[in-house]
């Protein structure tokens, strides 16, 4: 996505409530990628401690790079997130570009599966694209969306071909979400859930 020309707006979005997490122990960043955020997080709470999964070494690899001054507060996995059973309890779970690679359906198998490694009052922290419900923007988002998707097909051979209602699912999973911002004209949103 960053090739996309989207790269400063892409880390303002995932590092929106960055200041918001202060409190936070123990995170679960799912598909973190190079370890952008990751890096970030670990900085910013020397209490911290990540536990990173992605589906791909090389993607881990740089993150492990990225991460190295942090090393002793870092976990890595390279696995699918669908089938990854935590073994510990996370106070957050950060899913930065990552729940659009994933069916409505994944999601909430995910949702299913994690919720019971959370703590109470876990939180969950999302950026994502979105198509707003209303507006001049949204056949604007809709196109860069469905374009997005066929330029992941063919690159990567992506299945996802929609945004999933990730919200929903959190929500029937007694989680609201108590902050947002938009970035791009709605386009980008940074959203942290909070576990009732
Ligand atoms: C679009 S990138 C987003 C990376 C990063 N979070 C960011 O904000 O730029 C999606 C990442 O999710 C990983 N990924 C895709 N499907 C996955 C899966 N089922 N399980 C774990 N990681 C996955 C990819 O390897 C990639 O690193």
């Amino acid at each position: 996505m960053e090739w996309f020309s989207f790269g400063p707006l892409l880390h303002r979005t995932r590092s929106a409530w960055l200041r918001e997490l202060l409190e936070s122990r123990s995170a679960l960043v799912l598909g973190d990628g190079d370890g952008r955020f990751t890096r970030d997080l670990l900085s910013a709470n020397p209490q911290m401690h990540v536990h990173a999964v992605d589906l791909s070494a090389a993607m881990l690899q740089e993150l492990r790079l990225r991460c190295t001054p942090y090393a002793n507060r870092l976990v890595t996995t390279q696995a699918n997130a669908l089938n990854f059973v935590p073994d510990a309890a996370y106070d957050l779970v950060a899913t930065h570009f990552f729940l659009d690679c994933l069916s409505t359906t994944e999601v909430e198998q995910l949702v299913q599966t994690l919720l019971l490694s959370l703590t109470d009052n876990a939180r969950w922290l999302v950026s994502d694209f979105q198509i707003p419900q209303q507006g001049a923007i949204r056949p604007i988002a809709a196109l860069v969306t469905r374009t997005l998707y066929a330029a992941f097909r063919l690159l990567t051979g992506l299945r996802a071909n929609r945004l999933p209602d990730y919200a929903s699912l959190l929500q029937r999973a007694g989680m609201v979400c108590i902050r947002r911002r938009v970035f791009l004209g709605g386009i980008l949103i940074s959203e942290l859930w909070q576990r009732l």
